[in-house]
């Protein structure tokens, strides 16, 4: 496989073609955004440990039986990956409120969610990625019912899959965001599973330990991603 032009950069991973027309090579960087890319830094080892970080998740999902987009890690920072047609939307699950919903209906933070909520967000950082429902997204052909239908029912197994495996490392899953993608006609999760995309907490003390690190200035950013990474069973050498 060789590693051709770059293809688009985003806020911090950058994607390259290959000469396989049907996959990229994803490079994460130790560029860092919060706040829809109003704060930024540059996080040292951040882009190796995101990537070893998420091949380790899609690993798990994959054996799941969730289809996903990942092949196989290349180095530190790059992995191979289908090439999706991506869905431009987010889906975000939550176990326990945090964040925009706490904001939004006036809950403070840490309260159960129960049944998990699914929303979905319209990925623009120009508009900072409004939530949105499913007849916005059939009327402005974000996404067809069948994908809405998929991506839900696949981020809710997500939840069942990464619950316990946060759990059982004594951490908890407060809320994550997926995007999808499609491949030859079939819907894959794509992206990056990270603690830059996720809330998890510590099950004793509730310390944070993923990118809100970063938009609180509590520091150790990376330190606590990779404490995170330690206690799931990932090397990061
Ligand atoms: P929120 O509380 O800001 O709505 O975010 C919910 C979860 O989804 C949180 O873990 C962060 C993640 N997320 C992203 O990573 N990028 C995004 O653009 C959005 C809207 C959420
Ligand atoms: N991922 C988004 C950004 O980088 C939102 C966030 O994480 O706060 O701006």
């Amino acid at each position: 496989m060789e590693k051709r032009e770059q293809l688009y950069a985003g806020k911090a991973k950058s994607v390259f073609a290959t000469d396989d027309p049907k996959r990229v090579v994803m490079v994460y960087r130790n560029d860092t955004s919060a706040f829809d890319g109003k704060k930024l830094a540059q996080l040292d080892r951040k882009g190796m440990v995101n990537n070893k970080f998420n091949a380790f998740v899609m690993q798990k999902l994959q054996a799941a039986g969730i289809p996903t987009h990942f092949e196989q890690l290349l180095n530190d920072t790059e992995s191979l990956v289908k090439k999706l047609d991506m869905v431009p939307l987010e889906c975000v699950v939550r176990n326990y409120s945090a964040g925009s919903i706490c904001r939004r209906y006036g809950l403070e933070e840490g309260l159960a969610v129960n049944p998990p909520t699914f929303e979905l967000f319209l990925k623009s950082d120009k508009l900072g990625d409004p939530m949105v429902n499913e007849s916005h997204a059939l009327a402005f052909g974000w996404a067809t019912q069948a994908q809405l239908d998929e991506m839900k029912a696949l981020t809710y197994r997500v939840n069942d899959v990464l619950k316990k495996l946060f759990d059982d490392a004594g951490m908890m899953l407060v809320d994550y965001k997926l995007e999808f993608g499609t491949f030859e006609g079939e819907l894959l999760l794509g992206d990056e599973f990270s603690p830059d995309g996720c809330r998890i907490w510590d099950k004793a003390t509730r310390k944070k330990m993923d990118k809100d690190r970063f938009r609180q200035d509590l520091g150790d950013v990376i330190e606590t991603y990779e404490e995170v990474g330690r206690r799931l069973g990932i090397r990061f050498d």
